[in-house]
C-alpha cells in the first residue's frame, strides 16, 4: 500500500533514545515545534496545557538524577544507557491543570504534534513518562510550573546520536471494521 508524504512522515517517526548532548536545536526550529504543539486539538479549545522548555543542562541533570534515584528506590533498573532523558539538550515538561477533565488528553495531543513536527525537521524526540513521580511541590516550584498544574509527561528533543532502531511491529488485531 502506498501513502502520501505526510502519512509517511507519521509512520517513519521513531522514539529517539540517544542524542548529541551539546548540539542545540536552532531557535526557529524549536519555535516551529512548540507552535505545532499549540495547534493540536484540545477539549472545547481550552488548551489546558503548559510547556516548560528546559535547555539548562544542569536542570536537566537534576531531574535526570532524581528520576534515576526514584527508579532505584522502586527496584527499576535502567534498560538503556543515559536514561531517562538520553542526554537530550532539550526536555519539555508538559503539564495540565489538575482539575481539567481532559487536561491529560490536551497534553497528549500536543506531544504528538510536537514529535511529528520535530521529525519533519530531522530532530529526534521521545515521549518520557517515567520521570513523572519526581515532581513534588518543591521541584514544581523550582521549575516554575503554574499553581494547580501537574506534569503529565516530558518530551526529549535534539539531534540523534545513533540511527533510530527500526519500527517495532504494530498490532493488527485492534481495528474492527463495521461496513
Ligand atoms: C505514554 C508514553 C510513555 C512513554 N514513556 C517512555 C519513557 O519513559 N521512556 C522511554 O524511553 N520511552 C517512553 N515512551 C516511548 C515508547 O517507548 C515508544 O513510543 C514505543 O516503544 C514505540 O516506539 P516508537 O515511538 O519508536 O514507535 C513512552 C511513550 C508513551 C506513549
Amino acid at each position: 500500500m502506498s501513502f502520501n508524504e505526510f502519512t509517511n512522515t507519521l509512520i517513519e517517526r521513531r522514539s529517539a533514545k540517544s542524542y548529541i548532548p551539546n548540539r542545540q536545536v536552532p531557535e526557529e526550529i524549536l519555535q516551529a515545534v512548540l507552535t505545532a504543539g499549540q495547534y493540536a486539538p484540545s477539549s472545547m479549545n481550552q488548551q489546558n496545557r503548559f510547556f516548560t522548555v528546559i535547555q539548562d543542562a544542569a536542570l536537566i541533570k537534576e531531574i535526570s538524577d532524581k528520576t534515576l534515584q526514584m527508579m532505584e528506590e522502586s527496584g527499576l533498573t535502567p534498560s538503556r544507557p543515559n536514561m531517562p532523558f538520553y542526554l537530550a539538550p532539550i526536555v519539555i515538561v508538559c503539564s495540565a491543570p489538575k482539575d481539567a477533565k481532559f487536561g491529560h488528553d490536551d497534553v497528549a495531543c500536543s506531544i504528538m504534534n510536537m514529535q511529528h513536527s520535530a521529525h519533519s525537521y530531522g530532530l529526534g524526540s521521545c515521549y518520557i513518562g517515567i520521570a513523572l513521580g519526581i515532581f513534588d511541590s518543591e521541584i514544581q516550584k523550582k521549575f516554575q510550573l503554574p499553581e494547580g498544574y501537574e506534569p503529565v509527561a516530558c518530551v526529549t528533543l535534539g539531534y540523534e546520536q545513533d540511527a533510530p532502531a527500526p519500527a517495532k511491529a504494530r498490532r493488527t488485531d485492534n481495528i474492527c471494521y463495521l461496513r
